[in-house]
C-alpha cells in the first residue's frame, strides 16, 4: 500500500509528537521504525525506556565495534588470509565486512613498484591518515587526509605515499559509484561540482624496465607484464575518470529546527548501498528539536560507521580509527551520556564516514581480531 493510497495515514495512537523529532512527550524516547532507510513508510514509537537498554543478548545478532588502528601492522595469519586482491606488502587491502554489493577494506600502502587494476568494482578511498600521489592512466593526482578518491572499475593505478603513516578506508563497490541528485537544493549544494579535482597528465617514470599490472578479477590476481610504463597515455577525452573531493569542501545541509536523517548527508550512491559523510556542523538550535539521532533499527539496511576525526557526539567510548557495524533487526541510537551532553554544546566537530547496505554484511576473521566484544553492553 503506498502513501498515496492511504490518506488517513499517519495513524495516531496514544502519546506522540505531531512533528517527528520535535517536542517529544515528557519522559519518552522516540524510536523510528521505517522502511527503505529514511525514505519509506515510517512509524514513530514513543517508549518509556531507551530500546537499547537490553540486559543480555543470546544468539548471533548484535551491534559490533572494531578498533582498526592496530590492524595495518598486523602479521597475524588470519589478517593475511582475509586480504582481498593482493598479497603484495606494498598494497594489501584487509577486508573487514562484505556482501555482494560492497566490500570494506583497511589499507596501509607503501610506494608501489607495480600497478593495480580492479576488474571487480569501483574503488572509493577515504584517506583517514597520510598523503601522497596517485598515478593513474588518466594522469596523476595528489591526495591528503580527508580526501575521497573515486577510481572507476578498470583504471590502472598505483599509490606513491609520502613518509607519514598511511591509513585508508577502501569502499569497493561492485556497481558504478555516482553522486546523489541534489533535487531542490540545486546543483551547487553540498559540494559544487567545480570543487572536484581530476588527474593531470604529467611526466612519468619512462626508464626502460619491466612493469607489472596486478589485475583483480573475482578476488584473484593476474599479473600482466609490459616492457614499458603503462602510464604512456599522451592525451584523453571523455567523462569517465578518477576524481577527488576533500571532506572540508563538502558543506553539510542542516536545519536549525529539525534533526535531518543520515540520508541528508549522502555523498555517493551505488546499487544497494550509500556512502554518507558526517562533518563538523552546528547542532539544531530550537529548544524542542532533537540534537542526537533517534533510536532506530534501520530494518532495511545494515549500517557501518567509520570514525575518522573529532568527538563523536552520539557515541561514548568510540575514538578515531574505530568502526561500528549495526546490523538490520537490532536497535541502535545515542549512548546515554549523549542526549544531555548534546544540550551543552553548540556544534559537533566529528568527521565520520557511513556506509548503509541493503543486503546483510558478513564480517571476516580479520574483523574478529580487532572487535570490542563488549560493545553490545555499551548503552548501559
Ligand atoms: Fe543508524
Amino acid at each position: 500500500m503506498s502513501k498515496k493510497e492511504t490518506p488517513l495515514f499517519p495513524l495516531r495512537k496514544g502519546l506522540h509528537a505531531r512533528q517527528a523529532h520535535v517536542d517529544l512527550p515528557a519522559g519518552t524516547f522516540e524510536e523510528e521504525h521505517a522502511r527503505q532507510g529514511f525514505f519509506g513508510r515510517t512509524t514513530h514509537l514513543y517508549r518509556l525506556h531507551p530500546v537499547t537498554d537490553w540486559t543480555r543478548i543470546e544468539g548471533p545478532l548484535r551491534p559490533h565495534s572494531y578498533d582498526l588502528n592496530p590492524l595495518a601492522d598486523s602479521t597475524d595469519a588470519k589478517v593475511r588470509a582475509s586480504m582481498f586482491g593482493s598479497t603484495e606488502p606494498a598494497f594489501a587491502p584487509i577486508c573487514l565486512l562484505h556482501n555482494s554489493d560492497v566490500a570494506l577494506h583497511w589499507v596501509a600502502p607503501a610506494a608501489m613498484d607495480f600497478f593495480y587494476r580492479n576488474a571487480d568494482g569501483d574503488d572509493v578511498y577515504y584517506i583517514h591518515a597520510g598523503a601522497g600521489k596517485l598515478e593513474t592512466t588518466f594522469g596523476a593526482l595528489t591526495y591528503a587526509t580527508g580526501d575521497y578518491l573515486v577510481i572507476p572499475r578498470g583504471t590502472t593505478y598505483r599509490f606513491l605515499p609520502d613518509a607519514t603513516p598511511q591509513r585508508y578506508l577502501l569502499i569497493e563497490s561492485f556497481s558504478e559509484v555516482t553522486i546523489p541528485d541534489r533535487n531542490q537544493l540545486g546543483p551547487n549544494a553540498i559540494f559544487d561540482p567545480a570543487m572536484i579535482d581530476t588527474p593531470e597528465l604529467e611526466p612519468y617514470d619512462a626508464t626502460p624496465r619491466e612493469w607489472a599490472v596486478h589485475i583483480k578479477r573475482e578476488s584473484q590476481i593476474t599479473k600482466v607484464y609490459y616492457p614499458f610504463n603503462p602510464l604512456d597515455v599522451v592525451g584523453w577525452k571523455g567523462d569517465l575518470t578518477v576524481w577527488r573531493i576533500n571532506v572540508k569542501d563538502i558543506r553539510p545541509i542542516l536545519s536549525a529546527r529539525y534533526h535531518l536523517p543520515p540520508s541528508a548527508h549522502s555523498t555517493f550512491i551505488a546499487h544497494n548501498f550509500v556512502i554518507c559523510s558526517f562533518l563538523p556542523r552546528p547542532f539544531e538550535e530550537e529548544e524542542g528539536a532533537m540534537r542526537v539521532p533517534f533510536f532506530h533499527s534501520n530494518i532495511d539496511y545494515d549500517e557501518v560507521l567509520f570514525y575518522s576525526a573529532g568527538h563523536f557526539f552520539s557515541r561514548d567510548g568510540i575514538g578515531e580509527g574505530m568502526m561500528t557495524w549495526h546490523p538490520q533487526g537490532i536497535h541502535h541510537g545515542p549512548h546515554p551520556k549523549a542526549i544531555p551532553l548534546s544540550r551543552t554544546k553548540d556544534r559537533t566537530d566529528e568527521v565520520a564516514v557511513m556506509v548503509d547496505t541493503f543486503r546483510p554484511l558478513k564480517a571476516t576473521a580479520a574483523a574478529g581480531l580487532v572487535e570490542n566484544t563488549d560493545y553490545w553492553a555499551s548503552w548501559k
